[in-house]
């Protein structure tokens, strides 16, 4: 979900709806608002759906329902409870002078439901969030906190299990307004003469860049003058202030027709970026680095944990390090690993692999590692955000805000990262000289541009999309670093344009899918390297005949110059030769405008895939 409450001098209605505009790729269910007006009520309105039906409620009711320089709202992403007008956030307490906003889970809140119910409270929401409302409005009323609205969420916010940001406004306190955090995300905004809580920096970023991030299990309140963190006990906390280093026209789509297209297209500058001050003198150099040079020589295993696209850039990770550590690699979704007992121990390092840096799943793996005594490496694309400060070592990827809830950009900076990572392990156990290490850092250097290259095929791959809109189902086949490419194309598929993609080992199809092969479905298949894998490339060619012989219509991506595989190709996209375990970062590329675009013809928010959301901090 995403959050944002405001204090300043502007309309908060504005502020708060375009703060939630910009918030709305971590969640788009519901949406809501509770606005302070001054004269000791709310203005609350929830709609369910996208943040366009709460804006299409607010203006039937009239702006002028909406006044006021204060407030806070919500773009949901359900968790308990449909996604209806119901259980759209903010709920209120009994009195409906208290407002609360939750990104999380609330673990114990049928125990906490039950005992409010037992005290005779009726509950309007099926929703985990709304006991929260209640708690606060009984702290607020009665007892030690009593008046006191930042005392009375943190005894409540003490009593709660589970992931959570909450941001709650009273109706009597209009020049304060009191959020918390554990495990989920929230950043303050310092302007002048105004204040921003949010999930995200881009909810406020056209207001301030100066923004302070909140830790674990703290409380801040905030008012048109400033700040003030606590922890859940009142006790001033230290803070860390930052300054926001990106600009406004990251987050606006720059005239492309959405903005993952506009993310596919920043992928060179995402590498270059990325790839930037992480090599110098010979070596890798990492952003944070708590592992002693001995430790990081001892380690003798690597387990990578990610979810999604990042688990797919985990996979290609695996090619690396084993060829250039000799250190056996496992890769492992996130949500599984903790629950099977992993071995692990001091000589593990377990990359954790995040985008957002704060998916649950992830965030469970890496805490698990900690208390087995691995050490964890963290690759994130956000600065100071969970997984990374829960890590012994962090590489951050720097391709910048992505809104596209399809990740893109960031999938080619995790592979550049990871091989990053390789080559920091290969350099600790010197499994590879300093010469070999610039020599893999200068054609990992070289990428940026081969991507440049690879997107002139965006014109053509628009195209096919057209004439690929109506298929019943696409298969994706590699080999080699092919294969997590195939399963990242399939995976962009059912993503963006819901439909039924399989990605496989094209070695592997013979033994079971060539079963659904019939005629006329496409298969795109990944050619390898010609010179780097010449053995595979003959036996892909093997593989693309044994499915045209059964009807499949063959979409081949292949190096310029692969003229052997032309006479199999029913359509063709060439992309430029690069060293093999570098092809996917120009190779996943095609498969990305085809999924968007098959996504847009089919008339399909792009942006916005039903049901999901780009950072999910439950588990
Ligand atoms: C969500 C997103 C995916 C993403 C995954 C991991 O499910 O919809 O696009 O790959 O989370 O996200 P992370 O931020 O941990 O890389």
């Amino acid at each position: 979900c995403g959050i944002v409450g405001y204090l300043g001098h502007r309309s908060a209605l504005d502020v708060v709806l375009q703060g939630l505009g910009r918030l709305e790729y971590r969640g788009y269910d519901s949406a809501g608002i509770a606005l302070l007006d001054g004269d000791g009520s709310l203005a609350v309105q929830r709609s369910a759906g996208a943040l366009s039906n709460l804006e299409q409620r607010v203006a039937e009711d009239g702006r002028e329902h909406f006044v006021g320089t204060g407030g806070m709202g919500h773009t949901r992403w359900a968790t308990h409870g449909a996604p209806t007008d119901r259980n759209a956030h903010p709920h209120r307490d009994s009195t409906g002078k208290v407002a609360v906003v939750h990104n999380g889970i609330i673990e114990n809140f049928a125990e906490l439901r039950a005992e409010l119910e037992n005290d005779g409270i009726e509950l309007s929401s099926d929703t985990d969030s709304e006991v929260v409302a209640h708690l606060v409005g009984r702290a607020y009323a009665a007892g030690p906190a009593a008046g006191d609205l930042t005392a009375a969420l943190g005894i409540v916010a003490a009593r709660l299990s589970g992931a959570f940001t909450l941001v709650v406004t009273h109706a009597d306190q209009h020049d304060k307004i009191v959020a918390a955090r554990r495990s989920s995300p929230l950043v303050v905004g310092v302007g002048e003469g105004e204040t921003f809580v949010a999930s995200d920096v881009a909810a406020f970023i056209e207001h301030t860049r100066n923004a302070v991030e909140l830790g674990q299990d703290q409380l801040v309140t905030i008012t048109r003058d400033g700040y003030l963190v606590t922890d859940f006990a009142g006790t001033e906390v230290e803070t860390r202030p930052f300054s926001v280093d990106w600009d406004l026209s990251a987050a606006e789509k720059g005239g492309h027709d959405y903005f993952m297209l506009k993310e596919i297209e920043e992928q060179p500058e995402a590498l270059s970026n990325t790839l930037r001050g992480h090599f110098a003198d010979g070596g890798v150099v990492l952003d944070e680095q708590r592992i002693s040079e001995q430790d990081l020589r001892d380690i003798n295993k690597v387990f990578v944990v990610a979810c999604g696209t990042a688990y797919h850039s985990g996979l290609l990770a695996k090619y690396a390090i084993e060829h250039w550590c000799r250190i056996p690699v496992e890769v492992e979704l996130a949500s599984e690993f903790r629950y099977r007992d992993p071995v692990l121990g001091r000589d593990t390092l377990v990359v954790a692999i995040s985008q957002s840096g704060e998916t649950a799943d992830t965030l469970e793996a890496v805490r698990h590692a900690r208390t087995q005594h691995a050490r964890v490496l963290a690759i994130s694309n956000t600065n100071g955000s969970q997984i990374p400060r829960e890590s012994d070592a962090v590489l951050y990827t720097h391709a910048g805000p992505e809104i596209g809830v399809a990740a893109t950009k960031t999938f080619l900076a995790q592979i550049a990262a990871n091989y990053l990572v390789g080559l920091a392990l290969a350099q600790a156990r010197g499994t590879k000289y300093t010469d070999e290490l610039e020599h893999e850092f200068a054609e990992l250097a070289a990428m940026p541009d081969a991507v440049r290259s690879v997107l002139e095929t965006v014109p053509q791959v628009r195209e096919l999309a057209t004439r690929m809109c109506d298929a019943k189902a696409v298969l994706f086949l590699g080999r080699h670093v092919g294969y997590p490419v195939a399963l990242e194309g399939a995976l962009k598929l059912k993503e963006l344009a819901y439909m039924h993609a399989e990605g496989f080992a094209a070695g592997e199809l013979k033994h079971g899918p060539i079963a659904l092969i019939e005629d006329g479905l496409p298969v795109v298949v990944q050619m390898p390297s010609l010179k780097g894998h010449s053995q595979l490339h003959a036996k892909l060619l093997s593989n693309i005949r044994e499915i045209q012989a059964r009807g499949a219509r063959t979409i081949v991506i292949a190096e310029e110059g692969d003229e052997a595989v032309r006479p199999f190709a029913d359509e063709l996209i060439e992309i430029p030769a690069v060293p093999t375990l570098l092809q996917p970062l120009v190779s996943t590329v095609p498969l990305q405008v085809l999924a968007a675009e098959i996504a847009r013809h089919r008339g399909y928010d792009v942006d916005k895939p039903r049901n999901l959301a780009k950072s999910v901090t439950v588990e």
